[in-house]
């Protein structure tokens, strides 16, 4: 990994509900899925983009707090 990356910010995906879902997409011409991570109900991922990796899907409902404040995703269930 290259070491500029290093200093990227980390920001808190907080999951709302069971099965909140997390995709990374992949950086650069092309984006694709490339991984995918599950959350339960009160489950925390603490994540930070790479090299490998500049955008992130979020399905259901989440708090996702990052350096310009708070992001509430919403799942299908009200
Ligand atoms: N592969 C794209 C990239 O590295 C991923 C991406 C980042 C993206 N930001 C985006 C795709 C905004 C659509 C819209 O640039």
């Amino acid at each position: 990994m290259r070491e500029a990356y290093i200093g990227e910010d980390y920001f808190v995906i907080k999951a709302l509900e069971n099965g909140v879902t997390i995709i990374g997409l992949t950086r650069g011409s092309d984006t694709k899925f490339h991984h995918t991570e599950k959350l339960d109900r009160g489950e925390v991922m603490v994540v930070q983009f790479t090299e490998h990796t500049s955008a992130m899907k979020i399905r259901g409902s989440a708090e996702i707090i990052h350096r310009y404040g708070t992001t509430n995703s919403e799942g299908l269930r009200r």
